[in-house]
Parts: structure tokens; sequence; C-alpha cells
């Protein structure tokens, strides 16, 4: 059955079939070698975007700026201090607004529920750029990755290691689940998903052939993963209050040679960054004076190594991205 997502939202891979996704996926992988052969591809001239951020970016803003303009789109971006919304004018009204002027709207914030409701009242496609609970966006760039350096995404074991229940993990359960990746969340027990979604996430699994599970133990969660992929243990929005506890709970779960040594031969390093695997940033150096790590999700020599592709990765989020915006509005 041909695949059509145009005017679609796209807040959460739960949302999305297999299929979609492959679309979105193969979109993607066309866009990639239009960029790199010098292809123009201005296919959404005359469209125009907005992009809403509540919370700080790098990747998600220069992908979509960056993915938009490729599109022939003009790109307006709003950051939290410079708009009305939430402060002067509720969200229902500020979605209709933009929705008159825009042909597509981004958010990237706190709960999902504000992108939900962007998306009940703008009249136009709302994509979710990172909210408390679901990253999409990142899971494309993942899943794209995962199959230019492995050549598939069916029957690859993927490990997830450190905080299971941010955002990224939440996301990634559900993208291996939907892809047919043998999803591991090798975490402590405090930081395991929502026990609703591991159960949703199963159902998932057990239609496309893979399974899902959770594990403390790391020799047992690593052991011969294709993938072993982390993401900072405090997450944006979090209270600093929470690193105490979040460095004790996740330091046995360092991705570290160890960690990496125990995988399959081939293995590859994912991370969705931005990193903490050095006290180059004000965060990693202000955790390393107050608990002594230079260190955290994961050590400079697994960053740093040949078996990181972290940078491919981030590469990606801007052909996906140009593949759903695309895809939703052409
Ligand atoms: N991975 C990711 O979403 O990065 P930014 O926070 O820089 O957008
Ligand atoms: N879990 C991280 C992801 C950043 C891309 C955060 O929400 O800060």
């Amino acid at each position: 059955m041909p695949v059509n997502i145009r005017g679609r939202h796209f807040l959460k891979l739960l949302d999305y079939t297999p299929a979609e996704i492959r679309y979105l996926l193969d979109t993607a992988k066309g866009f990639k070698q239009m960029k790199r052969n010098g292809v123009p591809h201005r296919y959404l001239e005359g469209k125009n975007i907005v992009l809403l951020f509540e919370k700080t970016s790098t990747r998600t803003r220069c992908a979509f700026e960056v993915a938009g303009r490729d599109l022939g789109m003009g790109v307006t971006y709003l950051d939290p201090g410079s708009s009305q919304m939430g402060k002067k004018e509720s969200l229902a009204d500020t979605a209709r607004v933009l929705g008159r002027m825009f042909d597509g709207i981004e958010y990237r914030g706190f709960d999902q529920s504000i992108v939900d409701d962007l998306a009940k009242y703008a009249g136009v496609p709302v994509w979710n750029g990172l909210t408390d609970q679901f990253h999409p966006t990142q899971m494309l760039a993942d899943l794209m990755t995962i199959e230019e350096k492995l050549g598939k995404l069916k029957g690859v074991n993927f490990t997830y290691m450190g905080d299971a229940r941010n955002n990224t993990g939440n996301s990634l359960m559900v993208a291996c689940a939907k892809m047919g990746l043998n999803f591991t969340a090798c975490s402590p027990k405090e930081l395991f998903p929502a026990p609703e979604l591991v159960e949703t996430a199963k159902a998932i699994a057990a239609e496309n052939g893979c399974t899902i599970t959770l594990t403390s133990d790391v020799e047992a969660g690593t052991r011969g993963a294709d993938v072993i992929y982390t993401d900072i243990w405090v997450s944006m929005g979090e209270p600093d209050e929470v690193w105490a506890e979040r460095i004790r709970l996740l330091q046995p779960y360092q991705v570290n040679a160890a960690a990496m040594a125990n995988a399959a031969p081939g293995a590859i390093f994912m991370h969705c960054l931005p990193s903490f695997h050095d006290t180059k940033t004000t965060i990693g150096a202000d955790i390393a004076k107050k608990f002594g790590i230079n260190e955290m999700e994961v050590t400079d020599q697994v960053f740093e190594s040949a078996q990181s592709v972290v940078f491919d990765e981030a590469e990606n989020r801007m052909h996906t991205i140009k593949a759903v915006m695309y895809a939703t509005l052409c």
C-alpha cells in the first residue's frame, strides 16, 4: 500500500506504522544523496515554518533551519523570551495564530501534552522537536545511522545504558519495537521506563518479531550488543538537585571500554548529544569539581574511538528532519 503522510503531525513514533517510518527513512536517504551531490531540492518553495523552542538546542534547531532552507522555505525561530506564548497568550490561541501564518510548526519544550495541544489547535502539521517524554526526530536519525553502519535494522541487538525513562530512552524503546531491533534497557530499576509504555512496546515488538528486555545487570545487558547507546544523566528541565542521586545510580552504567569489549565485534557507540565525556563544558567542569568525576555517561576514550558514530548521527538529524517536513507538507 502506498504511504501518504501529507498533513500529518509528527508527535511521537507510536503514531506511525513501520511502513511509514520506513518511508521517512528512505526519503531521508534520498535527500542525503541529493545534498552530497549538490542537487537542489527546493520542493517546498514559498512555504514558511516556525520553530518554537522552550528549551535550548544546537542540533535540532540547526537541522530544522538548514533543512527548511534547503527545501526552499522561510524559517522563523522563536525562543522562550521572544514570544507571548504562555505568558500573555494561551497555547491554544498561539497555535491558532501561528497556524494562520505558517505551513508547519516545530515545538521543543516540556510536557508532551503541550505539543499535543499545539497539534490540536494549529490546523497545520506540528513536529515534536523534543518533549520530556519523547524525542521522535532523534529516532529517525538514529535508525538511519544504524542502517548505514550495520546494513540492517531487523535483528540488531540494541542496548541503551543510563536513564531509560527519559525522552530518549522511551523513544528508543518504541523505535526499536517498531522496526524490529531487540531493545535492552540496561539501567537501575529506579530508572526503568514506565510499566505501561514497556507493555505497549512489548506488544509492538511481538508484532515485529523482536524483543524488549529490562536489566540492571551490566554484563548481561551489554553482552553481544551491536549498538550501545547512552544519553546524559540529567535531562533539560530537571532540577540541579538530582545530580548527586543520578550520579550515584548511573555511574555503574557508564559506557566504557569494558562495556564495549563485552559487546559484539564491530559494535557501534551512539549518543544523541550533547555529551559529558570530558570537563570541557561548564557543567562538566562543575560536576568534576563537586563530585570528582571527569567523565559521565561515556568515557572520552569510547566517545573518541573508531566505534563511535555520534557525528554521523548528528548529521543525519538534518536529512531525517528534512524528510519529515517534506513528507508532511508536500
Ligand atoms: N540531540 C539533540 O536533540 O540535540 P540538541 O539538544 O542540540 O538539539
Ligand atoms: N535527554 C536529553 C536529550 C537531549 C537531546 C534531554 O532531554 O536533555
